[in-house]
Order: structure tokens, then C-alpha cells, then sequence
């Protein structure tokens, strides 16, 4: 039976965790990115397709270049390493939530090692330009880039607390029916 503290713990780890963007210049060690790697492989998808590649990203200037693209990835450009997704782009809808189950699972399996992470985005003709910038082909959807590194704290402070808030469990959550309200 699992103890009720190591359930605790497991739920606070769950809850907490948050994107981070700002990271510390050491490297993150190989056997952290092979856990990282293996649990990405074992993500769930629709029909089991696993329609996904991953391209680790480490080489600085590559990952400059990256942040750069039109999107929401200009963290790359202080993150160690990065790991593009490559979905197959064969079915829209199916992939897209493929790869959102994907994208935490690499962020949980990063934060389990303290490794802190965040999810950015290509947007228009940015998935094209990191596409050709690492051969990738053309037809492959490339939308997402997840940044790793060790957390730079002190950068992290100054971070808005509105940033990080929740909207209530008693905004979000009804019993039984839409519309009717629980005691959360
Ligand atoms: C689908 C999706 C796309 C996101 N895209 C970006 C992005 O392009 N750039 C970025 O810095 N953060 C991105 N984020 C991270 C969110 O901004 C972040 O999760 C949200 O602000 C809540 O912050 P927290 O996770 O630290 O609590 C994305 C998150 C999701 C789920």
C-alpha cells in the first residue's frame, strides 16, 4: 500500500508543477535527459500511433537561432537544451492532444531530476524556419519546443503572481450536473 505521505508527496510534485523559463548555465546531464527521453516513449496516444520524433537540441547557437523563429520560444535562448517535437502531421486533432500529453510528461520527468522546463510555440511561418533549420521535413507538424535547464531561482523570483494563479475549484467544477455546484 502507498503511505499517505508518499501520496502527499507525489500530488504536491503534480500540482507543482510550473513553466520556467529562466535557467542556470550548467548542462543537464545525459542520464537526466535519457529519463526524460524514456518517459516521453511511453506517452499514451490516440490508437497507440506514438506519431511522434523528438530532436534534442543542445548546441547553443542552434538553440539562439530557435528562440528567434516567429512564435513563443525566445526561453530557448538561456536553456541548455531543448527538445523539439516532431508530430507526424497526419491527423490534426488526434496529434494535438497526443502531443499535449507528450509536452508534460517531459516536463514531469525533467522536474522529477529538479530540472525546470517550459513548453513555446512556433507560430506561422516560424514552424516552417525550425523545420529547415534542423532538416526536418516539410510535410511534419512542428509546433512545439519544450526549454530544460536547472532553474535559475533568483531570476525566477521576480516573476507576477498573477501569472501562476488558478481560478477556483468552485469555478471549475460541478456535480453531476453542468451548472450545479458541489461544497469545493
Ligand atoms: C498549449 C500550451 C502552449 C504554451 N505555449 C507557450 C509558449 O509558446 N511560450 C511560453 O513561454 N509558454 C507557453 N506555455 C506555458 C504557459 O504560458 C504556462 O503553462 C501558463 O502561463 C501557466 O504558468 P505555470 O505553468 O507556470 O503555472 C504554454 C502552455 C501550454 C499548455
Amino acid at each position: 500500500m502507498t503511505s499517505t505521505e508518499a501520496v502527499r508527496d507525489r500530488i504536491a510534485f503534480l500540482r507543482g508543477l510550473r513553466a520556467v523559463r529562466q535557467f542556470r548555465a550548467e548542462p543537464v546531464p545525459q542520464y537526466v535527459l535519457d529519463d526524460v527521453l524514456e518517459v516521453a516513449r511511453w506517452s499514451g496516444s490516440a490508437r497507440n500511433i506514438q506519431p511522434w520524433e523528438l530532436v534534442v537540441v543542445r548546441d547553443r547557437e542552434a538553440l539562439r537561432s530557435l528562440s528567434g523563429v516567429r512564435g513563443y520560444a525566445g526561453h530557448l535562448a538561456g536553456a541548455p537544451v531543448g527538445i523539439v517535437l516532431v508530430m507526424a502531421g497526419e491527423n490534426a486533432e488526434q496529434e494535438t492532444y497526443d502531443e499535449g500529453r507528450l509536452s508534460e510528461r517531459i516536463m514531469l520527468a525533467a522536474a522529477a531530476h529538479g530540472v525546470g522546463s517550459s513548453i513555446g510555440w512556433f507560430s506561422g511561418d516560424g514552424r516552417s524556419h525550425a523545420k529547415r533549420m534542423l532538416s526536418i521535413p516539410e510535410e511534419r507538424l512542428v509546433r512545439t519546443v519544450i526549454s530544460l535547464g536547472y532553474p535559475d531561482e533568483e531570476a525566477r523570483r521576480g516573476r507576477p503572481r498573477a501569472e501562476q494563479a488558478r481560478k477556483p475549484l468552485s469555478e471549475i467544477v460541478y456535480e453531476e450536473e453542468y451548472g450545479q455546484r458541489g461544497d469545493v
